[in-house]
């Protein structure tokens, strides 16, 4: 039943200790009204405030016996389940199609940019992008559901859900109090992640600091979201031998140790040589994403694996729904994932299906609204 503060000085659901669920979604504004923008960000603030406390949108006895109630009613009676909604914003939201909708242009944080093109990308359209986000985490599934489902209808005539993932099963710690989780390649995933403990960490690597760009100070406090669907060709990797796998990942499958050796969290030593070259070899995850490999970074990684059923040969529509928080996507982000996709020997396993990054406003005081200091 435990519950998270929504009112803070960063959102809520970054350093959160990650819950097991997610619904994730994408909308499209769908009005050119700023004040309509303006009104439907009070409005899901209010909502998300209430939601996050446990409690039901709106009055909770009907108004009416002929009106539909205030809140669609499937969380009622249900804890908080650790509910934490994080709102984002798009770089279309700032322009679209060369048209300021909104007045917002020139408040367009410099690395707010459509993620660039990656080697191996195949993007959908249909699941990429967006002017809003809202990425909803709990506990409990039908908590997380319940508020994107309410949210949306709350901007009926607003916003459009462009599109949105469901996620089960966290594939990261963000607290180390936190047992490391498996993702769908079996192997413990978020081992390495940045926490909520290495606060010094967060300042350099999460946290938009108050100089970052004079042009956007409204962002400072805040962060970047960036999503990336990630699906994998799970029937081949599991026909593929145990040695490989944990080549490629460059740790143990058992335990998640490096391959240069030691437990779960000793520092992998890249130097170490066995007979055939590096322990942990060139081509291993773990390597190219390993700070001293990225010029020092680091990122807050927050994802899940997902499964959308199955494609009509029977295999799973499934992998990781990538989502990391970064300080300057330009910095922490993007050489990264350059470097992963040319050379990542994971790759061959992977098929990168949906992308994007959002502008993540600091935290909400009471009697403010998500975003505030942007109007
Ligand atoms: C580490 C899996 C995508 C960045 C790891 C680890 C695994 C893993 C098993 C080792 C445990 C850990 O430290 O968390 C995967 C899978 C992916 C994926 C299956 C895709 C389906 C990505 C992407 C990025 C990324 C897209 C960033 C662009 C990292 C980083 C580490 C890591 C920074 C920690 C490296 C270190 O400090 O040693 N990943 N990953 N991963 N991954 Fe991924």
């Amino acid at each position: 039943g435990l519950g998270y503060a929504f009112h803070g000085e960063h959102q809520a659901g970054i350093v959160t200790p990650a819950q097991d669920r997610l619904h994730f979604a994408s909308f499209d504004v769908t009005t050119d009204s700023r004040d309509a923008l303006v009104a439907l960000l009070r409005a899901w603030t209010e909502a998300a405030a209430a939601m996050t406390a446990g409690k039901a949108v709106g009055s909770a006895t009907a108004t009416s016996y002929d009106s539909p109630p205030g809140d669609t009613g499937e969380a009622l009676g249900l804890p908080p389940a650790g509910l934490t909604l994080t709102f984002g914003f798009g770089p279309t939201l700032f322009e679209k199609d060369g048209v300021d909708r909104f007045g917002l242009r020139d408040r367009r944080p410099a690395g707010l940019r459509r993620l660039p093109h990656f080697p191996g990308d195949d993007l959908d359209p249909a699941r990429s992008d967006g002017d809003l986000c809202v990425q909803a985490c709990a506990n409990d599934p039908q908590v997380a559901v319940h508020a994107i489902r309410n949210l949306a209808r709350i901007g009926f005539g607003t916003v459009a859900v462009r599109w949105a993932q469901l996620g089960f099963g966290r594939t990261s710690s963000t607290s180390r109090s936190q047992q490391t989780p498996r993702n769908l390649l079996g192997f413990k995933d978020g081992t390495a992640n940045l926490k909520a403990e290495e606060t010094a960490d967060l300042e350099t690597f999460v946290w938009v600091g108050h100089d970052d760009d004079p042009a956007a100070r409204w962002l400072a406090g805040g962060s970047y979201l960036v999503a990336r669907r990630i699906n994998m060709h799970i029937e081949t990797w599991d026909r593929t031998s145990l040695r490989e796998q944990e080549a490629l990942v460059g740790r143990d499958r058992a335990h998640g140790a490096p391959l240069s050796g030691g437990t779960e969290h000793t520092e992998p030593d890249l130097d170490l040589q066995g007979s055939a070259g590096p322990l942990v070899p060139l081509n291993s995850h773990v390597r190219l994403a390993h700070p001293t490999q990225n010029d020092g970074t680091r990122m807050l990684r927050r994802g899940y694996n997902f499964t959308d059923g199955s494609d009509s040969l029977g295999r799973l529509d499934a992998g990781l729904f990538f989502v990391a928080f970064v300080r300057d996507p330009d910095r922490h982000y993007v050489p990264m994932q350059n470097q992963l996709s040319a050379k990542d020997g994971l790759m061959e396993y992977l098929q990168h299906t949906g992308s994007g990054l959002w502008a993540v406003p600091p935290g909400v005081r009471p009697g403010e609204y998500v975003g505030q200091a942007l109007f």
